[in-house]
């Protein structure tokens, strides 16, 4: 049983403060759209789809605040919560997918009465969470059978349960593997500047009994050229329809390291991560977060006063360097272009 790191029971959403982890266990309760809002923008939740899950239950309160006698007066004030939900992180695409289809839920229900619509849209986000933990499970099932029966596997950043409704993408598939009696050691990158690696992937892995082994970001190189990796697996927050995967700093490193030693590189996501909308990974939003995440550590300052900073939270990998995207309607490899597109008219 992997964690859950969003529960809704009694009106009340529950999260995993995941600053604090892997040192303090603290659940935080939600009641209200713009405190999740904040929980989302301060990464309390973060991964993309879990972020898209706490949106949805963010907009499922604010639209039982709404105090309207017809859907008329009802839907503007709720594309309002949506909007300040939506304004919240830029790039995980998944946000504003369970944004739409909380909009889109509503518009479809129009007739009912608010307080009925109100009641359905709980639902609406119940079953957003719900469907997220079972889809990764098939996705893992589908995955698995890319690692070996025996794999030293990398991973960036955290594609776990931590990140989603349950159960994990990256993770998921290497939680089936190992389900499916398969020997996996996993490699987990610290992920720098937010230490996702270090703090999420280990802590989840460790809980679970998966052995895994904690590297800095800069030592992937070497362990590759050692032969000490079989292959990669990461997540994304958004993949574009060509096939190009925006996921967390440091990823697009990872990829032309896989590509000069040879290893596949795999990536793991729901198609609810796939934005046909945009051609190309250009055309993904990048997050710049604050400078305080690369010159502290906590409150440590391990950078001279008013030095120049970056800090894009993402980059974009492009298709040519991916092996095969992972999804929940199947695998996905050589042509994206049609092979992604393919997938939105599939059964499962
Ligand atoms: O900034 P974060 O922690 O939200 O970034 C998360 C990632 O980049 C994950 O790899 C991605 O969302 C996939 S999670 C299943």
């Amino acid at each position: 049983m992997s964690i859950k790191p969003i529960e809704y029971r009694d009106g009340i959403l529950r999260m995993i403060d995941q600053r604090l982890l892997p040192t303090e266990e603290t659940w935080l309760e939600y009641t209200d759209y713009r405190e999740v809002a904040e929980a989302i923008r301060s990464m309390v939740v973060r991964g993309a789809p879990a972020i898209g899950v706490a949106a949805a239950f963010g907009a499922a309160f604010g639209a039982r605040d709404i105090e309207a006698e017809n859907f008329e007066a009802f839907y503007p004030e709720f594309e309002k919560v949506c909007a300040l939900l939506a304004a919240t992180r830029p790039t995980a695409v998944n946000l504003f997918w369970a944004l739409d289809r909380m909009k889109h839920f509503a518009r479809a229900n129009a007739a009912y009465p608010p307080a009925d619509l109100k009641t359905g849209l709980l639902f609406e986000a119940m079953a957003i969470a719900d469907e997220d933990d079972r889809l990764n499970r098939t996705m893992g099932r589908h995955g698995q059978a890319l690692i070996p029966e025996q794999a030293r596997v990398l991973t960036h950043c955290n594609a776990g349960a931590l990140a989603t409704g349950g159960y994990g993408t990256a993770l998921g598939v290497i939680r089936a593997a190992v389900a499916a009696g398969k020997k996996v050691a996993v490699y987990a990158d610290e992920t720098r500047p937010f230490l996702q690696g270090s703090r999420l992937t280990a802590w989840e892995l460790q809980k679970d009994k998966i052995p895994v082994t904690l590297i800095c970001d800069n030592m992937a190189g070497y362990l590759m050229s050692k032969g000490e990796i079989d292959c990669v697996i990461v997540g994304a927050d958004r993949i574009a329809a060509n096939g190009d995967v925006a996921n967390k700093i440091g990823t697009y490193t990872v990829a032309v390291l896989a590509k000069e030693h040879g290893l596949p590189f795999y990536v793991a996501a729901p198609l609810s991560t796939i934005d046909l909308s945009i051609p190309d990974g250009s055309h993904i939003p990048i997050e710049e977060r604050d400078r305080r995440e690369v010159t502290h550590s906590g409150e440590r300052q391990l950078a001279p006063e008013g030095i120049e900073v970056r800090n894009p939270a993402f980059d974009v990998t492009p298709a040519r360097l991916v092996t095969a995207i992972i999804t929940e309607k199947g695998v996905v490899q050589g042509d994206y272009q049609s092979g992604l597109q393919a997938l939105f008219g599939k059964g499962r």
